[in-house]
């Protein structure tokens, strides 16, 4: 049977008690948040280098040797499999005259070669080899390893933190606790890349993420049918730890839903994994949409499809509900995308000053207090507003 994702013993997201939305309220943003040169600086060092990021699918480095190349936000990375199953990751970036030592991903690598003057390296990063070693001074050759990036995997991905290990904790504390759980009942490590697509887009990143951290654009811009939408009305929004996520009933569902309470069977469920991915996940296949910052307005943007596997005697049907519903996603994130070029053609307008956003767009308002946070020196947590009847029982 192709895999079922089940709630389980997981919380109820549905249902009496579940609040539609967290207390945040609506709220106003600062469009220098998109556009201000200094402050994307600022995010480069202080949250995109400091957090878990996800890198690539575990599958595409499956066997020792094989090797990841990602780039993004000015930064280059390697990522390789070792010989024992784990994984070590350092910096691209030869320790000679500063080139790039690996140029491209691949399979089966013992030693990288850096091809501008033939410094070799291990595939954990350490110099292991220099031609006409003497002329050098010795002293500065010795021990000398290009820096580690933090390398783990969860839900059949590679993760990564570029400031180094120990800088962002455990992967598996990154991620709250109710965000993560919820997100493990779709098995993502089970899961199958179908296809990633990808754009550059002249917008700031974190465009790309508000966009998937709210359901308030599927009315207009999607087209959405007046059923559908009054069903969205009963969806639920959270927010935890440096997270948020959202549930959205599938049309038609919503007796089903509020009966037995299976968010992970009838509705949309939508997980932010801050700073830069989006989990989106139905009972059918997971999208996962990944905003790579190139430039404080150009983003690479990436849709990661993914499907359970097909075990034998597996009704192939599957696969063809899976393409069906992929190609339609694929035209409704290509609305998405579009969008970003109105945005991006008004980034610097003198008469852009703020974002309104409404109570339920609170999944923005809460990931920039997150950013603001970091950027201030903090570690994004402890945002999240307390329980009405916790600030009742204080007053
Ligand atoms: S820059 Fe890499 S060997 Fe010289
Ligand atoms: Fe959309």
């Amino acid at each position: 049977m192709v895999f079922q994702p089940t709630r389980g013993n997981l919380p109820a997201r549905f249902g009496p008690g579940v609040p539609n939305v967290p207390p945040i309220g609506p709220a106003t943003l600062d469009a220098e948040v998109y556009r201000d040169p200094e402050r994307y600086e600022q995010e480069r060092i202080k949250v995109l280098n400091r957090s878990w990021q996800i890198i690539c699918r575990s599958e595409q480095i499956a066997d020792p040797g094989d090797h990841h190349v990602w780039e993004g936000h000015g930064e280059s990375i390697v990522i390789t499999r070792r010989p024992d199953g784990g994984l070590d990751g350092f910096h691209n970036v030869c320790p000679h005259r500063g080139a790039r030592i690996v140029a491209e991903s691949g399979t089966d690598a013992r030693r990288f070669t850096c091809k501008w003057h033939n410094w070799t390296f291990t595939t954990a990063g350490k110099v292991s080899g220099v031609p006409d070693r003497p002329d050098f001074d010795r002293k500065r050759l010795e021990g000398l390893c290009s820096p580690a990036v933090d390398v783990d995997e969860w839900g059949g991905w590679v993760w990564a933190v570029l400031a180094g290990p120990g800088v962002a904790g455990p992967l598996k504390d990154w991620i709250a606790a109710e965000v993560r759980d919820d997100l493990a009942a779709f098995r993502m490590e089970e899961m199958k890349l179908v296809e990633k697509v990808e754009w550059v887009v002249d917008v700031n990143w974190k465009v790309a993420i508000d966009a998937f951290s709210e359901y308030y654009h599927a009315q207009a811009l999607h087209n959405m049918g007046g059923k559908e939408a009054k069903d969205a009305r009963h969806s639920t929004i959270h927010v935890h730890g440096r997270n948020g996520m959202y549930f959205v009933p599938f049309l038609g569902v919503l007796e089903d839903l509020q009966r037995t309470l299976d968010h992970t069977r009838y509705a949309i469920c939508n997980y932010q994994l801050f700073p830069t991915a989006v989990a989106n996940c139905q009972a059918l296949h997971t999208q996962v949409f990944r905003a790579v910052p190139l430039g404080v307005t150009k983003t690479r943007f990436e849709a990661w499809e993914l499907r359970y596997e097909l075990e034998e005697g597996d009704d192939p049907e599957y696969l063809r509900q899976v393409d069906f519903f992929w190609e339609i996603y694929k035209a409704v994130v290509q609305e998405d995308v579009d969008e970003w070029t109105d945005v991006a053609a008004t980034t610097q307008s003198s008469a852009y000053h703020t974002n309104i956003l409404s109570e339920r767009e609170c999944v923005i308002t809460h990931f920039h207090r997150v950013v603001d946070d970091m950027l201030a020196g903090g570690d994004g947590l402890g945002l999240e507003p307390k329980p009405v009847d916790e600030e009742t029982v204080e007053s």
